[in-house]
Formats: structure tokens, C-alpha cells, sequence
């Protein structure tokens, strides 16, 4: 049976992956303003990459004997660009900091496969937070 905590901490990071698919799938498709044919298409490409997230983490929490949670976390799209943006680096920038919480368990837990999982999202959600920075930045 798969740890307790293990599974909680999967479950968490499963919500928090639905939250952000959703939330900047919603935003790619209302953006409006002078920057938002850049920063549409990326939002597209950036809530397929955490759909496939979500399905990494259910893959190995199920693998392990879970039930994966269907649940997003709570979801803020806001209405204009800097907003959004706002949100959405203050979204990858909680995951970064849960993402090294959990990837400490697992190394305690000595499951080098869910710290290995861990450390692989950690490399992405850093280049979105680098994005969604960038975007901030001279506004
Ligand atoms: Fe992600
Ligand atoms: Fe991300």
C-alpha cells in the first residue's frame, strides 16, 4: 500500500496540475490586449504541458495503489493581462516551493522514482515561472 503521506503529497501536486491546465487553457482562450498573441499561444502550450503533468503524477500514484484525485485546486483566471500573469507566477511559484517539499520526502521515503518524477516537473514549472516573470517584467 502505497505511504500515506506519499499519496497526499501526489494527490496535492495532481490539483495543483488540473488548477493550472485549466486556468491557463481559460486564459489562452479570453486574452486580450497588445501582448496577447504572444502570450496566448504560450498559455496554450504551457496548460497542455501541466495536463501532462497531472498525468505523470495519477500515472504513479496509481502505479503505487492510490485513488488520483479529480479535484483542481482553486482556480483564478483573472480578466486582464498583468493580472493574469500576477496569478500565474504566484501559481508556478507555490508549486516550485511544494514540489521541493515533496521531492524531500521522497528522498527521505527513499523512493528515488517519485523524487525523480518531482525533480523533472521542478524543471519545467521553473521555465514557466521564468516566463510568466519575464512577461511581468516593464509593465
Ligand atoms: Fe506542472
Ligand atoms: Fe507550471
Amino acid at each position: 500500500m502505497v505511504d500515506k503521506k506519499l499519496a497526499e503529497y501526489l494527490n496535492k501536486a495532481i490539483g495543483m496540475e488540473l488548477q493550472v491546465a485549466i486556468q491557463y487553457m481559460w486564459q489562452h482562450i479570453i486574452a486580450r490586449g497588445l501582448k496577447s498573441a504572444e502570450i496566448s499561444d504560450k498559455l496554450r502550450k504551457i496548460a497542455v504541458e501541466e495536463m501532462q503533468h497531472t498525468e505523470r503524477l495519477a500515472e504513479r500514484l496509481d502505479y503505487l495503489g492510490g485513488t488520483p484525485t479529480t479535484q483542481p485546486e482553486k482556480i483564478t483566471v483573472g480578466l486582464e493581462l498583468k493580472k493574469m500573469m500576477e496569478l500565474d507566477a504566484k501559481a508556478e511559484s507555490d508549486t516550485i516551493k511544494f514540489y521541493k517539499e515533496a521531492l524531500d520526502y521522497c528522498e527521505k521515503l527513499k523512493d528515488p522514482v517519485s523524487k525523480r518524477l518531482f525533480e523533472d516537473l521542478l524543471v519545467d514549472e521553473e521555465g514557466h515561472h521564468n516566463f510568466f516573470e519575464t512577461m511581468l517584467e516593464g509593465n
